[in-house]
């Protein structure tokens, strides 16, 4: 092959790459979601890695208040075609571009046709100049979220030690494992008080998972409970960031390369993002 068709070759499989999705969620709300996903995009950054946050929350979008940033703009005016995807990505000081949540989240599927493949395509350019996008889900569990987290190449389940917690975490893996039989989902339990009780806790949910629903979970790690976590979410910036030393931080550190180890020998879920988002977004399809 001459040098000409392998930088050809090159171009072309560039322009084919979209970033791997992966979609942050949980069974109830309040566990964690927001903060992990900003802090694991900063861990992915820090590995020469591109990342978009997708702000998914229907409400008070959350990652912007985390990074102290206000922004003028959401997804919402994106879905509405008043301004491109790309005027709705905001860049972060920290490596991590990220797009603004909002109410107009809840009418996805909604707009009109015209706007919808407007929207997708958008997605699609999008996608092409990022290595990663994470979905940060919000609270409520609407269409629209199931619709992202259903498209997504993977998911990230979070719950915290709680009974309640664990139950919809249960929840929520068997929703996606009943649609999506081979999604690879993994697991975090965070804000565990004590290491070893966290790992039998873990490791009890996955013994649940593992005996009663098809096609399983993988577990990532724990997140101790930490004060320092929450003064950061009061100073409005990253707990990597601002305490990078302190135990969250740490094991934050111990999930990427987790997550690394796991992932590069597993084969990346058939079919794309976009064809899945297309058919549930642009064909209104379950
Ligand atoms: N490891 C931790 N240690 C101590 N506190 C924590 C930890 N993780 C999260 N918190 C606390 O929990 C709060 C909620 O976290 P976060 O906003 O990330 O949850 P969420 O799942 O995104 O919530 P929502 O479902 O509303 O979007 C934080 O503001 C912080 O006070
Ligand atoms: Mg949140």
């Amino acid at each position: 092959m001459s040098y000409d068709q392998a930088e050809k070759l090159r171009s072309q499989l560039a322009s084919h790459r979209t970033a791997k999705t992966i979609a942050i969620c949980s069974g109830k709300g309040g566990v964690g979601k927001s903060n992990f996903t900003l802090n694991f995009a900063i861990k992915l950054a820090s590995q020469n890695n591109r990342i978009l946050i997708f702000d998914l929350d229907v409400g008070m979008g959350n990652i912007d208040l985390l990074l102290g940033m206000q922004t003028k703009h959401s997804i919402a005016d994106a879905l509405n075609n008043r301004i491109s995807i790309e005027e709705a990505i905001v860049k972060s000081n920290y490596g991590v571009d990220y797009i603004p949540g909002g109410s107009g989240l809840r009418d996805i599927l909604e707009i009109d046709q015209h706007n919808k493949k407007i929207f997708s395509q958008g997605l699609a350019s999008v996608l092409r100049e990022y290595d990663f996008v994470l979905f940060d889900m919000g609270a409520g569990v609407t269409e629209t979220a199931l619709f992202f987290i259903l498209a997504a190449d993977e998911c990230f389940v979070i719950t915290t030690p709680e009974p309640t917690s664990i139950t919809d975490a249960y929840g929520m893996v068997k929703h996606i494992l009943v649609n999506q039989v081979n999604m690879p989902i993994y697991t975090i339990l965070n804000r565990s008080r004590n290491n070893s009780d966290g790992k039998t806790v873990l490791n009890n949910f996955h013994k649940v998972i593992h005996r009663f629903l098809d096609g399983g979970a993988q577990a990532l790690g724990l997140i101790p409970e930490d004060a320092n976590v929450v003064k950061a979410v009061m100073h409005q910036e990253p707990y990597t960031i601002l305490y990078p030393k302190t135990k969250a931080s740490k094991a934050m550190e111990l999930i990427l390369q987790s997550y690394v180890q796991q992932t590069s020998n597993r084969s990346r879920k058939s079919g794309s993002f976009l064809e899945r988002i297309k058919y549930f977004i642009v064909e209104n399809r379950p």
